[in-house]
């Protein structure tokens, strides 16, 4: 029989309109891994961030016990102390330092306590990318990763620490399959080493997978804990008490079928990255009919966000060769703002850098892109700003306490319905959306897939961009592979299958 290594009693934590913990319990035993599941805004990322520190001893009421000790932590260095380590949803690196200054980044190597062994520092961070299975030069800028390798970084960061509890939040929303069994093995493995773990997580084929047992909370409550070896872990199971219902159909039905006009066509096209050095895309061709939901699928890194961005605008200047057709007209973007103007709108994956504005609050994020529409000769309509961020927030279903809440202040997958948001409110033709359900829980995606299918029935056009092959599968009515910056094939999803699809992108 094992023994609870974390033991957290009676917790509650209140912010200002929001009760996120009401009296939970959690209990984790020595050597297990845990999966800890639930809506957006459920609770989790909070749960966490009382038991590292972040939310300091005193700001919540109840006991963390680990390792059998009463522990008040005053801030993360003295969860770390205890051997700790987190890994937040959002992700936490400095984009302008290399891989290695990173992962050491306050924990410097040194063999004199005064000058950093550089040398030492870059062997050890080869070591730690080996063991989480990421091959890129130590010395790579991380702003130059894509957020799945940069999610791999994180980890290795928290492993070159000896850790005793590994708490992982949301770390597989970012990487696509074949990254993420890489994860999930990385975890089983440090299983046998004894290092315990906790894993949040919207994808439950991931919970079970590798969860010994998984505690689910709703409403910041505690609903149950499952346990695997009973046979308790099951799809519907975990949908049940997270959701409080039944859901069958994860993919709504679409009755709809596509026009034959095409709104969007790039010929040729190509983009040269003067900061990489290198072609990012090279000869892309591909089209978008009117009332299409278009899949885009590829591995991490593929070029589906470069080829977006250069479509969009491109805010990253590129040097693009090629030409873009928008409802039959060539068009050339100087800047995303002409984008919009022709009625293009770009969902970015990376919410937290490029999609919100953080301190700003649900209102002005939502009318953000187009405050045309709700202001009056350049003046914002203070009333038309609250009307359209409320129906937003009803629609969408966000959860907020108010629309004048900080974004930064809710929870991962309501920040990624605020971005939604904004871009629906801008009513665009074309709409391309970049890992739309990233961090959504269950029930929410089924909310933005069938706010997608509205969409495509009043006659706009999507391009989805996806990791998750069965959602690609799921929503698309055609489907391009992206492999290596290039095309690798297209097919109507009929003809589709996860193989046929994998088999292209890693085909270049
Ligand atoms: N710093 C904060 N200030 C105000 N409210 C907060 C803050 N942090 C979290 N909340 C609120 O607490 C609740 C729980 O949020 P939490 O981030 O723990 O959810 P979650 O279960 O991690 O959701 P997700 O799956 O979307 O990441 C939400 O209603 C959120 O808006
Ligand atoms: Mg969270």
């Amino acid at each position: 029989m094992s023994t609870p290594i974390l033991e957290m009693k009676n917790i509650t934590k209140t912010f200002p309109g929001v009760k996120a913990l009401d009296d939970v319990t959690f209990s984790v035993q020595e050597g297990e891994i845990h999966g800890l599941v639930g809506e957006n805004g459920a609770g989790k990322s909070t749960l966490m961030k009382v038991l590292s520190g972040v939310h300091p001893h005193g700001t919540y009421t109840g006991e963390i016990l680990f390792e059998g000790d009463l522990q008040k932590f005053h801030n993360i260095s003295e969860s770390e102390e205890v051997g700790i380590g987190i890994i937040y949803q959002e992700l936490a690196l400095v984009p302008e330092m290399t891989v290695y200054e990173n992962i050491f980044l306050g924990h410097e190597l040194s063999s004199n306590g005064l000058v950093v062994d550089w040398n030492e520092t870059i062997k050890r961070t080869a070591e730690l990318l080996e063991r989480v299975g990421l091959d890129v030069n130590p010395s790579t800028k991380v702003r130059d990763l894509g957020v799945g390798k940069q999610q791999l970084v994180e980890i290795a960061k928290a492993l070159h620490r000896d850790v005793k509890l590994l708490i992982l939040d949301e770390p597989t929303a970012a990487l696509n399959e074949d990254d993420s069994q890489n994860l999930l093995d990385l975890l089983k493995e440090q299983r046998k080493h004894g290092v315990t773990c906790i894993l949040i997580t919207h994808k439950l084929k991931e919970v079970i997978q590798v969860a010994d047992t998984v505690t689910v909370l709703r409403d910041g409550q505690t609903v149950c804990t499952l346990d695997a070896e009973a046979g308790e872990v099951t799809e519907q199971a975990l949908i049940k008490h997270m959701v409080g219902r039944e859901i069958t159909n994860i993919y709504p039905e679409r009755e709809h079928a596509p026009a034959e006009d095409i709104v969007l066509e790039v010929r040729n096209w190509s983009a040269y990255s003067p900061r990489l050095g290198r072609n990012v895309l090279t000869d892309v061709n591909f089209n978008l009919h009117k009332g299409e939901i278009l899949g885009f699928a590829g591995l991490v890194g593929s070029g589906r966000t470069e080829l977006s961005l250069s479509i969009f605008g491109n805010p990253d200047g590129y040097r693009l060769s090629g030409d873009l057709f928008v409802g039959g007209k060539k068009v050339e973007f100087g800047h995303p703002g002409d984008a919009i103007r022709s009625g293009v709108a770009y969902l970015t994956e990376d919410r937290k850098d490029k999609g919100l504005i953080l301190i700003q609050d649900v209102k002005q994020n939502i009318t953000l892109a187009n405050l045309d529409e709700i202001s009056e000769r350049g003046v914002v309509d203070n009333n038309a700003e609250i009307k359209v961020a409320h129906d937003y927030v009803e629609s969408l279903d966000i959860k907020t306490p108010s629309i004048e809440q900080e974004v930064e202040n809710l929870s991962g997958g309501n920040q990624q319905k605020v971005c939604v948001g904004k871009w629906l409110f801008v009513k665009p033709n074309i709409l391309i959306l970049d890992e739309p359900t990233r961090g959504i829980d269950v029930g929410a995606k089924y909310e933005i897939y069938t706010i997608m299918n509205e969409l495509v029935k009043e006659g706009i056009s999507v391009i989805m961009i996806s990791s998750e092959l069965p959602e690609v599968l799921g929503m698309s009515d055609r489907i391009y592979v992206v492999s290596g910056g290039r095309i690798a094939g297209e097919m109507p999803t009929s003809e589709a299958t996860q193989e046929k699809i994998m088999d292209l992108a890693t085909d270049y």
